[in-house]
């Protein structure tokens, strides 16, 4: 590979400034914004290759939202749940109440956004006493092959605390009689499953099952289906990053989908990628992280288009 990854995270450390790390969770506002970390992973050739904060862990925030997408589709199947979440941008900000509200749509526009994201994580159901959000913590593990994957109590403390908008999300979405579980359930998933530490290198693992058509490269087994990986590489590309999809779909043409915790997980064909750098813009994506992705894209020719 002719990129050197650590001089791709020097040129882009100075974009660090540009952004600011997460103030609305306290917790996260207490992360250090100078950190830029990325793990590539060849599907080809199975080989890793990791710089800069790679293995720092940091909350995954709303890359969950593709986890818990992906774990609904295997439990319900791909037909139930489109009929509950749509798969239209917004054109407002993550966690607006106005997009139902104003298009009159009798469900969320798409799964990454918060409504959409509560509705889904409201759609897995407790199982043999296992909890909703026990069992994506599971699955979470096994698809990002990091059994370390854990949840931050003091992080979804914070999250409980300052989550009024989700609260009056979940009981829009209630009222409207389309909310699957009962509102403290749905939040409680919602919340825990924002609150889960990963590194940059579960989050290429994560989105190496995704450019290998649902299948581990690391063993061989399937752990989704091929449509599931499809479907969400397309949302992913279309929304994965709110309203500025369109803006790096044109930039990067990678699928990509953002937290606040600084975290990106991209698919490429042949390619997981995980990048980690705290410091977000005002639509609440890495800065630099997206800096650096558009770098890797540029070398190593990974634009779909
Ligand atoms: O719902 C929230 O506010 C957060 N726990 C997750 C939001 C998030 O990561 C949005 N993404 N960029």
């Amino acid at each position: 590979m002719a990129l050197n990854l650590n001089d791709a995270i020097q040129a882009c450390w100075k974009r660090i400034d540009e952004g600011q790390v997460a103030t609305y969770i306290p917790a996260l506002a207490k992360v250090d914004p100078y950190q830029l970390g990325v793990c590539l992973y060849d599907v080809d050739s199975g080989k890793k290759n990791c710089a800069g904060a790679a293995n720092v862990r940091f909350a995954i925030e709303s890359v969950s939202k593709v986890i818990t997408l992906l774990y609904a589709i295997e439990r319900l199947g791909l037909a139930k749940v489109e009929e509950q979440v749509g798969t239209r941008q917004t054109g407002f900000a993550f966690d607006t109440i106005l997009n139902m509200e104003i298009t009159k749509e009798t469900k969320p526009l798409n799964p990454f956004v918060n409504s959409g994201a509560i509705l889904v994580s409201s759609l897995i159901e407790e199982e043999d006493h296992r909890s909703p959000f026990d069992q994506i913590l599971d699955f979470t593990r096994e698809i990002c092959h990091d059994p370390q994957v854990t949840l931050n109590e003091e992080i979804y403390q914070s999250e409980l605390r300052t989550g009024d908008m989700n609260r009056s999300l979940a009981y829009y979405l209630k009222a409207k009689e389309t909310l699957a579980n009962d509102v403290t359930t749905s939040l409680e998933t919602y919340f825990k499953q924002c609150s889960m530490m990963v590194t940059c290198e579960s989050l290429a693992n994560l989105g190496a099952v995704l450019a290998n058509d649902g299948i581990a490269p690391w063993s061989g087994e399937r752990l989704i289906s091929s449509d599931a990986a499809t479907y969400a590489k397309s949302v992913m590309m279309t929304t994965g990053l709110y309203n500025e999809s369109g803006t790096y779909s044109v930039k990067i043409g990678i699928p990509t989908k953002s937290g606040v915790g600084g975290g990106l997980v991209a698919s490429a064909p042949k390619y997981g990628i995980g990048i980690f750098s705290p410091a977000l813009d005002p639509a609440g994506n890495s800065v630099a992280g997206l800096a650096l992705l558009e770098m890797i894209s540029r070398e190593l020719k990974l634009d779909i288009f």
